[in-house]
């Protein structure tokens, strides 16, 4: 039987620039009917020209098929009330990225102890804040370090909606319910893999990403709230391509996991005996938390096995090779 899904959504995904934009958009689009669109460019997405011509031209690479780009500002400490509302009924929230803490961060914020007159101005309109939660620590603590900053936003701002980022610990899933403001996005490959299937055998640079991946256990409690069918919870890939030359020699770090993420989803949930919870993380959650009209889509999979391509172009995607149970209708042929 065909499992049809209304409207999915990926809540955070990189579709880059140019070349790569125009060739990776359509995996995204094919499966989902909006996505939120990470602004970490060259240069970043921290204007108002800089949003429109981004947002212009993510619609281009999709064509023809109904979808939303939903492009996230990305966080400078200098933002005024003025800038903000003027890109108020356009903006769908702003990311923060602490400087240098993953791909294209380098403009993000160096000091956090200055964010604060920019949360008071988003709490005032209502914007979003979305988070890539790491510290510079060590890099298996850095999520867990973090969450003193998620607390301390959520305690100083409590009508501002926090979105923490492609969660990867024990902690930030426990720390979700501490706070009625507070949101999550989990991956599918934080969700399914651990540290292991990066150096648990000869390096795999294809599941090296940021945060980096975990143990078990911080495994096992992103399944837990996934199981428990939590409403503050919403599927984002965190699909990051980069080609292969970069993933083996420059060690860049992000997963392209965007030609397999529904089907993937499908086997996990359907292993887990929760397909019937598939649509409220895929979409519902997210329609819900974020207050989202999305494109009236339906997303088709059907129960036909395929095998995952070594290479899409110059991408390596994540799970290659793999056997995958489910197939996205009109997908095209491997
Ligand atoms: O692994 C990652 N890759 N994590 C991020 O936060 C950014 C992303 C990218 O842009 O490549
Ligand atoms: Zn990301």
């Amino acid at each position: 039987m065909n499992l049809t899904l209304n409207s999915p959504l990926d809540m955070h995904v990189h579709l880059r620039q140019d070349d790569m934009l125009r060739f990776v958009a359509p995996f995204t689009a094919q499966q989902f009917v909006g996505a939120v669109c990470m602004p970490n460019t060259l240069p970043p997405v921290d204007r108002a020209d800089r949003l429109d011509a981004y947002t212009a031209s993510i619609r281009k690479a999709v064509g023809d098929l109904s979808f939303d780009p939903y492009v996230p500002l990305f966080f400078r400490d200098d933002l005024t009330r003025e800038e903000l509302t003027a890109m108020r009924d356009r903006l769908f929230g702003v990311k923060l990225y602490p400087a240098g803490v993953t791909t294209n961060s380098d403009a993000g914020v160096a000091e956090l102890g200055k964010i604060e007159p920019v949360l008071d101005i988003l709490q005032d309109l209502d914007l979003p804040l979305l988070v890539h939660g790491e510290t510079n620590g060590y890099s298996h603590d850095r999520e867990r370090e973090f969450v003193a900053v998620y607390d301390h936003i959520a305690t100083t701002f409590p009508r501002l909606r926090l979105i923490m980022e492609h969660i990867s610990t024990v902690e930030a899933a426990e720390f979700l319910d501490k706070h009625d403001n507070v949101f999550a996005t989990i991956t599918l490959h934080h969700l399914c893999h651990t540290l292991d299937d990066v150096l648990g055998g000869p390096f795999n640079p294809f599941y090296f990403c940021k945060p980096i991946l975990k143990s078990p256990r911080d495994r096992d409690a992103l399944q837990s709230l996934v199981k428990a069918g939590h409403p503050k919870i919403m599927f984002g890939s965190d699909s990051a391509p980069h080609t292969e030359v970069a993933k083996r020699t420059e060690g860049a770090a992000g997963c392209f996991t965007a030609p397999v993420l529904l089907p993937c989803l499908a086997e996990f949930f359907e292993d887990h005996d929760l397909l019937d919870q598939l649509q409220a993380f895929v979409s519902d959650n997210a329609q819900r938390i974020y207050r989202l009209d999305p494109p009236r889509r339906d997303v088709v999979l059907e129960p036909r096995t395929w095998t995952v391509p070594p290479r899409y172009g110059s991408i390596v995607p994540m799970n290659a090779g793999a056997h995958l149970r489910w197939k996205v209708q009109n997908a095209p042929e491997e």
